[in-house]
């Protein structure tokens, strides 16, 4: 065998036997003006061992990854036709030098090592998350995890989102005033994920002392969250069956969560949050069907018929100028409020989201937030917000 061949056997053998830790191109003689070297390192991209590529020109650095067999292809004609004339090899166990000679011949030599494989080769960094997912039984039982609490595929989806709902939230409760207990109320709890998420982030992260109730219809889906949170030992956070609007609860909140409640249940909740003057109101919205029926029953005529008259984008008015009003009405109420984009809509097109946080009232402000919400209402056509029924601001 040649020298050249005898060089990129030790390669793959390198990258077979794990000690590869990377390679170096440099002495270049061809045409590309700016081209200097290239470094050549091993990385794991979405669980896959790759070659990536770092070709570093004068002013700038390009990187490109490749499969391990393309990216060896790479190399073979970086040195054979681009006009790379030495490539370095190193491992964790030699370094091997393969240069061309002035006779045009390739030349091996071997050095000690010189180079340590850094300890992660993970190209793409874990993201930090905000809740670990090591000994969290309810994310066992809510089949996200595994027993070691490793995230099952078909899983991670979720457990991004519950991650980013606990972002999202973390800096905002962050700044509530501060209180020996939290009164938390979790509206239409569903199946508990992002509840028992909240819980264990405000008691086990920010260590405060929380009562957590997550209200929700369906009698099985509360027995059964009942019963992980009772698993857990998460003994303040209990499920409680029956319906948002009729739930009363026990004083003054400090936070109420309603996501994805549907249609006008979220208008429950938010009154709810309002009455027991919560803190902190955070809804994700979910269909929108009281405010349509409105616009499409009295047919107001406005400079928006051309786009109206179109399914999707009155479906899309509809939400915007039901939770236009939602905004404006918590506003009303002395609520600063911010809605955004609570998840990407590849994973779920509800996801708006509507964060209230409770401030003083200003009564001048009311008075145009009352005039605003009226012209509103009369150019769409709306006789009545379902919000503005419950708190009698009609
Ligand atoms: C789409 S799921 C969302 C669950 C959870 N909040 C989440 O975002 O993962 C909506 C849940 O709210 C419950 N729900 C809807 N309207 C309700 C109401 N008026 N009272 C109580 N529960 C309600 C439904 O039974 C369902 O479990």
């Amino acid at each position: 065998m040649d020298n050249y061949a005898s060089f990129f056997d030790k390669i793959r053998g390198a990258i077979q036997q794990d000690v590869f830790v990377k390679i170096s191109l440099g002495d270049y003689n061809g045409t590309e003006l700016y081209l200097k070297n290239v470094y050549i390192k091993p990385v794991v991209i979405k669980r896959e061992k790759k070659l990536s590529f770092v070709f570093r020109y004068k002013t700038q650095d390009i990187t490109q990854n490749f499969e391990i067999a393309t990216g060896i292809m790479e190399i073979q004609g970086l040195l054979q036709v681009e006009g790379f004339r030495v490539a370095t090899l190193f491992t964790e166990t030699e370094n091997i030098v393969c240069q061309l000679s002035k006779k045009g011949t390739w030349l091996l030599r071997k050095e000690d090592p010189t180079a340590k494989r850094p300890v992660a080769l993970t190209h793409d960094k874990q993201k930090e998350r905000k809740l670990d997912s090591f000994g969290k039984i309810y994310l066992q039982a809510l089949k996200l995890t595994d027993a070691e609490g490793k995230v099952y595929k078909n899983a991670q989806d979720k457990w991004k989102q519950i991650n980013h709902y606990i972002e999202i939230l973390s800096s905002i409760l962050q700044r509530l005033p501060p209180k020996d207990r939290l009164n938390v109320v979790d509206m239409g709890a569903g199946k508990g994920y992002l509840t028992f998420a909240l819980y264990d982030y405000l008691v086990h992260t920010l260590k405060k002392q929380t009562d957590l109730v997550g209200v929700e219809y369906r009698n099985d889906l509360v027995a059964l969250c009942n019963q992980i949170a009772q698993k857990s030992g998460f003994n303040e956070l209990r499920f409680m069956q029956g319906a948002i609007e009729d739930y009363q609860p026990q004083g003054d909140l400090d936070v109420l969560i309603a996501l994805h409640a549907c249609d006008t249940a979220t208008d429950d909740a938010i009154a709810k949050g309002i009455k027991h003057d919560a803190d902190l109101i955070v809804v994700a919205p979910c269909c929108h069907k009281q405010i349509r029926r409105e616009i499409e029953k009295n047919k107001a005529k406005n400079e928006l018929d051309f786009l109206l008259k179109h399914g999707i984008f009155m479906e899309r008015q509809a939400e915007m100028v039901t939770d236009g009003l939602r905004a404006l009405i918590l506003e009303y109420f002395g609520y600063q409020t911010k809605v955004f984009q609570f998840i990407s809509d590849t994973h779920t097109p509800k996801n708006v989201l509507i964060v209230g946080e409770r401030r003083p009232i200003d009564t001048q402000k009311q008075q145009e937030i009352l005039m605003k919400i009226k012209s509103t209402k009369t150019y769409f056509g709306i006789s009545s917000h379902h919000l503005e029924g419950l708190l009698n601001i009609a």
